[in-house]
């Protein structure tokens, strides 16, 4: 396994995107950021050299760090933030994970505009499970907003209000030809007849689940959050925050130009800001442009039978040659309870707490509560101070999150760090403990880092918790990860050094 070495330096830079402009934090400059390339088992050292005026950490979404939590990156979490003119050098230890994953600022919601994808491809001699692709691009999705985020999400804090809604969605970086002032920068993506191309998708949008898909080509998706699946063959993908999807089309039509397209999926009641970013797909050789591209037919923004129909579509590849590791027999059961749009009361003497879009939490307040802004316009309050769960090393976990919301539902990409797991069960309703885990998928369920919790039902999911340290879980929504739902889990130290977490390195970030 090889080591490389980055160089991330954290810096405001100027942007125009939508008829105005506005001074970001980027890393070197670019949106999105630069592509950390390795292969498989490799150990990647990101030297971030703050230079901007405050603190901020990166973490390297899906990447297990085994033994390594001190690399891990979520703020307050792991780590204190790297503070402006200094600089930490982040160990980025990769194992099993194989495909695309991507890193992100985790401070506040800094990752709006610091963000990109990591590609991890075969070890050497070896090769992917499907014929080599003629040619591979990232297409990393994210959210626009015209003023400064930073702003955004403080005043938003010190208000309790809902944080301002994005002006649009990008795909890589370009906004697209239906945004106004942006059809000069489109993002194309240049293809040759009868080539076949592997897409590298990132949804780093902050708080929409999206559909993506291109006009007149089918879709093959052979991988999710860096671990392959059974080929899906689709004109559509759902995907959401935090999640990465490896995607294979062939450029097998006669015409010249196809749009692609990202657009949000919605399924609650919520308003939002309906839009649609666009790139093309641009076909090499002696062609007449069409007066407007083909666009392709993406599900209505709240198809949830569409969105649902394409994750329960998804099962791990699971062949002798990667073969899955899923506990089929489980030490301890962990209940989370995931709400959002109403407090759940701790106590029968505010049971009227109904439809006040105040908060989020894991768990039932007050014990698992964790919303640190100031909620003055609410008439009921919870403790504050989210528990640690700890977890021994090496137990068999299954953890069923379910949506508890008493007001206006939606689904919820959770996250958990240093670990993929495997998504063995989903529900609408509620969990069933006798009736549903008897059909669970033991056989390939899908192994990935984010799940797509659905509105009001539910979601087991299982692993071995055989990474020793604290990590961090949340809603990959950053509203809701703003209102609370987020807690930590510790997995213990085994009993000998190899099961141990790694020692601290003494050049942490100071803590001021
Ligand atoms: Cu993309 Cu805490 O994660
Ligand atoms: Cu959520």
């Amino acid at each position: 396994a090889d080591v490389h070495h980055y160089d991330f330096f954290l810096q405001e830079a100027n942007f125009t995107k939508m008829c105005s402009t506005k001074s970001m934090l980027t890393v070197n400059g670019s949106f999105p950021g630069p592509t950390i390339q390795a292969r498989k088992g490799d150990t990647i050292f990101v030297n971030v050299i703050n230079q901007g005026t405050y603190g901020v950490t990166i973490h390297w979404h899906g990447v297990k760090q085994p033994r390594n939590p001190w690399s891990d990156g979520p703020e307050n979490v792991t780590q204190c933030p790297i503070g402006p003119g200094t600089n930490f050098t982040y160990e980025v230890i990769l194992s099993d994970e194989e495909g695309t994953l991507w890193w992100h600022a985790h401070s506040d919601w800094t990752r709006a505009t610091v963000h990109g994808a990591i590609v991890i491809i075969p070890a050497a001699g070896t090769t992917y499970p499907f014929p080599m692709p003629y040619e591979e691009q990232t297409i990393v999705l994210a959210s626009w907003f015209k003023g400064d985020v930073m702003a955004m999400i403080s005043t938003s804090i010190e208000t309790g209000a809902s944080p301002t809604q994005a002006d649009g969605y990008t795909i890589n970086g370009e906004p697209g030809d239906l945004y106004d002032c942006s059809n000069e920068t489109t993002y194309r993506l240049s293809v040759e007849y009868d080539k076949t191309y592997l897409l590298r998708i990132v949804n780093a949008a902050m708080n929409e689940e999206q559909f993506f898909g291109i006009a007149n080509h089918s879709l093959t998706v052979v991988a999710q959050d860096a671990a392959y699946i059974k080929p899906i063959n689709t004109t559509y993908i759902m995907i959401t925050p935090g999640q990465t999807m490896d995607v294979l089309f062939t450029a097998n039509q006669t015409l010249s130009h196809f749009y692609m397209a990202a657009s949000p999926y919605h399924d609650s009641v919520l308003t939002f800001p309906n839009s649609t970013a666009t790139a093309i797909v641009q076909y090499e050789g002696n062609y007449t442009a069409p007066s407007s591209p083909f666009f392709p037919t993406l599900p209505a923004y709240n198809d949830i039978g569409a969105a649902q129909k394409f994750t329960n579509s998804v099962k791990s590849l699971a062949n002798e040659e990667y073969p899955i590791n899923v506990p089929e027999n489980i030490n301890t059961r962990i209940y989370i309870a995931v709400s959002l749009n109403a407090l759940r009361c701790p106590n029968s003497s505010c049971d009227t707490a109904t439809g006040d879009r105040t908060a989020a939490s894991l768990n039932n307040p007050p014990f698992f509560y964790n919303f640190t802004g100031d909620v003055s316009n609410v008439s009921f309050y919870t403790a504050q101070g989210t528990k640690a769960r700890m977890i021994d090393y090496g137990e068999a976990v299954e953890i069923v999150y379910q949506g508890t919301n008493l007001g206006a539902a939606s689904s919820h990409p959770m996250h958990l760090h240093g670990f993929s797991f495997y998504l063995v069960g989903t529900g609408s309703g509620n969990f069933n403990n006798v009736t549903d885990p008897g059909h669970y998928n033991l056989v390939d369920p899908p192994e990935v880092n984010t799940i797509n919790l659905p509105k009001n039902g539910w979601a087991a999911i299982r692993f071995v918790a055989d990474n020793p340290g604290v990590w961090f879980m949340h809603c990959h929504i950053e509203r809701h990860a703003t209102w609370g739902m987020d807690t930590v889990l510790i997995v213990k130290n085994g009993t000998t050094p190899d099961t141990s977490m790694l020692p601290r390195p003494a050049y942490m970030p100071p803590c001021s």
